[in-house]
């Protein structure tokens, strides 16, 4: 019997399998709004077998995009393109997610396959960016330190993104506060020097994040699952660490987040990562503390005995990939092929299904 491949509900959400497709940014959007591109590539992944899908990192803001081609969801037209692809994640029998982010200092940035590398200028459609400290990521334009109002805006961008999540159909918010982006910013001392109530300590560096996720369940209710995605260690000497991530993890959990999606790094440039298969595994197991915090484990997850595997040791209680789902759509029918699990196979292609 496989764990990948069993149920498990959260909330008001039960989902087909563990094995989910981890937030990626297309750079594809027009003016915030997901285009046909978004519609095939996400939808291709339900029809693969994938239990969840979360799509790309959302900007709930329009300074919080990490580039001007991100997607958004600050207005209704971006909540209604969102509608017939997640209807179509829906008839496929996946759940739909979404990842509720704001870049901060990370923001107004070129995308991948640009020409260019750094901040995009306010002449071709940058903008200022805002952080915790006006402390630059290294090649990166300086920010600008978010004052209490600034702070209070976030919240609020927050809070209503999640009403227009919730009406363009998602089963799942995810908030992002790893990879160096706002919220991870304010939780690592290397990018955090504010005197006030929001750094310092660890309980200060976490109040935003724990704001988040208090305006977040309030809005959304009691139905709707929240992961909050951190980065549960900088690679780096004097940031956030794992222990502090546990601490943070146990916070966010208390505040009504129901499961905390573990990955590492993206802070600072001079990160030291050594990368190899299942290489943030070990963190997700810190993060879950004998099963007392339910995680997700991610990155090079690549082979349904490996993914099987992470959730037999009792490390993850299910598994976000990513760049494998890129290479074959469908690695879930692949996953459960492989590992002799009787899955429901989409009728057109169930001739492939046992030979
Ligand atoms: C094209 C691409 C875009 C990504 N965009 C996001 C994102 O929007 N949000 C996020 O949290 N992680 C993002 N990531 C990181 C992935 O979600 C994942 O954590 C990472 O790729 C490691 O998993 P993998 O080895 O299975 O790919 C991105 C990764 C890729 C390859």
């Amino acid at each position: 019997m496989s764990i990948l491949f069993s149920p498990v509900s959260i909330r008001s959400v039960t989902f087909r399998n563990r094995l989910w497709v981890s937030p990626m940014c297309m750079y594809s959007a027009v003016d915030g709004v997901v285009q046909e591109w978004h519609h095939t590539h996400l939808t291709q992944f339900a029809s693969g077998g994938a239990g969840l899908i979360v799509a790309e990192a959302t900007a709930v803001v329009p300074e919080g995009r990490i580039s001007p081609r991100d997607v958004g969801l600050w207005n209704d037209e971006q909540r209604d393109a969102w509608v017939p692809i997640v209807e179509a994640i829906h008839a496929r029998g996946a759940a739909a997610g979404i990842q509720l982010a704001h870049a901060g200092r990370k923001a107004s940035t070129w995308w991948p396959w640009a020409d260019e590398r750094g901040s995009v200028p306010e002449s071709e459609g940058g903008w200022t960016t805002t952080a915790p400290s006006a402390i630059a990521f290294d090649g990166f334009a300086e920010p600008v330190a978010l004052d209490a109002d600034g702070i209070d805006a976030v919240v609020e961008g927050f809070a209503t993104a999640t009403r227009r999540a919730l009406d363009a159909g998602f089963d799942v918010l995810e908030i992002h506060g790893a990879h160096g982006y706002l919220l991870h910013q304010f939780l690592s001392p290397l990018s955090n020097l504010r005197d006030d109530e929001y750094g310092g300590s660890l309980e200060n560096r976490a109040r935003l994040l724990l704001r988040v996720v208090d305006a977040i369940r309030e809005t959304a209710g009691d139905g709707v699952p929240l992961f909050v995605r951190i980065s549960a260690t900088d690679h780096a000497d004097g940031g956030f660490t794992p222990d502090e991530a546990s601490l943070v993890a146990a916070w966010a959990t208390e505040h009504g987040a129901d499961l905390i999606d573990v990955s590492s790094g993206g802070l600072v440039a001079h990160q030291q990562i050594s990368v190899f298969p299942g290489y943030q595994v070990p963190l997700a197991e810190t993060v879950r503390q004998g099963g007392r915090i339910p995680v997700t484990a991610v990155g090079l997850i690549t082979a349904a005995e490996q993914a099987e595997q992470v959730l037999v040791e009792g490390a993850a209680d299910a598994i976000f990939a990513g760049r494998e789902w890129l290479r074959d759509p469908h690695f879930a029918l692949r996953a459960a092929h492989e590992l002799g699990a009787d899955i429901v196979w989409p009728p057109q292609y169930d001739r492939a299904h046992w030979r």
